[in-house]
């Protein structure tokens, strides 16, 4: 019957693996990265290669980054809060130009930094109160503001007023600062006692003027900015200033090292998931040849593109895949079984 072939519609289905890129959701993993590297090499290969180095704020993420990297210890985001200047800018907080004039015994325990007028450096409490110095990028001038305020506090009136607290990067500058606070204030007791003891003492007291400048240190902190409230250090730490943090995967602790120390590190990475499904496709076909592949391709792209379209997929990805027999499409004849469609392992990131 020859006329019957152009008359009647073949049903055919195929499997269809159906790859959908998410491009707003985003998941966090850990990377280990084998190369031996000092802690700021470490953090430059994360942020250019990946996200930045690992940041762990939690147990799960603890476990997470044992696993990442079994039978090993190295580097993670973690470091000891740096002196840095309040303006952050990369001539102000680089190591080979950075000036420094602390008093003897100096810096102590405070975070924050105060001028004398004799020019010399005191880290206090940053909560203590003190006049301070801004920096106006207008006028290029430093300016001491006479109001005691907290060393946050003076550091807004600075951003608001001028540019900010004030840096200094050299002994002339501190010349400069330190020549704007007022002279210490000489009371003289000696009038006083000599009366009260009926005496002739003369003792007069100094009471030395301060001025917040820009410097301050902050506490541990992560290379990613994150605040570290979470920790996990081990028990035995080594004695000394070593800034950087390690984790050690065997007892899933930290410790602190030298971040001059070449070791093996930890990034943390942004993937997108991408969604897998398997779908059956049935089709009729008139007369095209669904096994050209160059049918079948095209019977794709129509298929991609309606997907884009009307179901507002994005980046779509799409295959045919083989039937047992080797062929994508079987025909349905009504007894014949239909292709059982199972779910694929992966979409690969190809
Ligand atoms: C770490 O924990 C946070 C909060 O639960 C989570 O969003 C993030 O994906 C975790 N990071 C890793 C690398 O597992
Ligand atoms: C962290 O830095 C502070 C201040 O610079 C220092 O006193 C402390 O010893 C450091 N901690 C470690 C573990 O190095
Ligand atoms: C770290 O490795 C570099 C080479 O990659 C080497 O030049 C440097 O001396 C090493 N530093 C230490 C502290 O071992």
């Amino acid at each position: 019957m020859p006329g019957s072939r152009l008359s009647v519609l073949l049903l055919v289905s195929g499997c269809l693996q159906v790859c959908d890129l998410h491009p707003d959701v985003v998941v966090r993993r850990f990377r280990f990265v084998d190369l031996q590297r000092t802690w700021t090499e470490a953090q430059t290969y994360c942020r250019e290669k990946f996200q930045d180095l690992a940041t762990i704020q939690n147990l799960n993420n603890n476990t997470e980054a044992q696993q990442a990297a079994v039978n090993s210890q190295f580097w993670i985001g973690l470091f000891n809060g740096t002196w840095r200047w309040s303006q952050d800018k990369e001539e102000d907080n680089n190591p080979s130009t950075w000036f420094e004039k602390w008093s003897t015994l100096e810096p102590g325990t405070g975070s924050c930094v105060s001028i004398s007028k004799a020019g010399a450096w005191y880290a206090k409490d940053c909560s203590t109160l003190n006049a301070f110095v801004c920096f106006s990028a207008e006028t290029g001038q430093h300016v001491l503001v006479d109001q005691k305020k907290s060393w946050p506090d003076a550091q807004a009136h600075c951003r608001s007023q001028h540019t900010d607290l004030s840096s200094i990067r050299s002994l002339e500058e501190n010349t400069q600062v330190s020549a704007l606070l007022p002279d210490p204030v000489q009371t003289d007791l000696g009038a006083f006692f000599g009366a009260l003891l009926g005496g002739t003492y003369s003792t007069s007291t100094t009471s030395t003027t301060y001025a917040w400048i820009g410097l301050h240190r902050s506490p541990w902190a992560w290379s990613d900015g994150s605040s570290a409230a979470y920790t996990q250090f081990g028990l035995l730490q080594s004695k000394g200033r070593d800034d950087c943090v390690m984790m050690d995967s065997s007892s899933s602790t930290w410790f602190w090292r030298p971040c001059t120390e070449n070791h093996t590190f930890l990034c943390n990475t942004d993937i997108r998931p991408v969604a897998m499904r398997t779908l059956k496709v049935r089709m009729s076909s008139a007369s095209a040849d669904l096994t050209d592949p160059v049918v079948q391709n095209s019977v794709l792209q129509q298929l991609k593109k309606r997907m884009e379209d009307e179901e507002g997929m994005e980046a779509v990805r799409l295959k045919w895949r083989m039937q047992p027999d080797g062929q994508v499409f079987s025909q349905e004849e009504g007894t014949a079984p239909p292709p059982v469609c199972q779910q694929d392992d992966a979409c690969g990131t190809a």
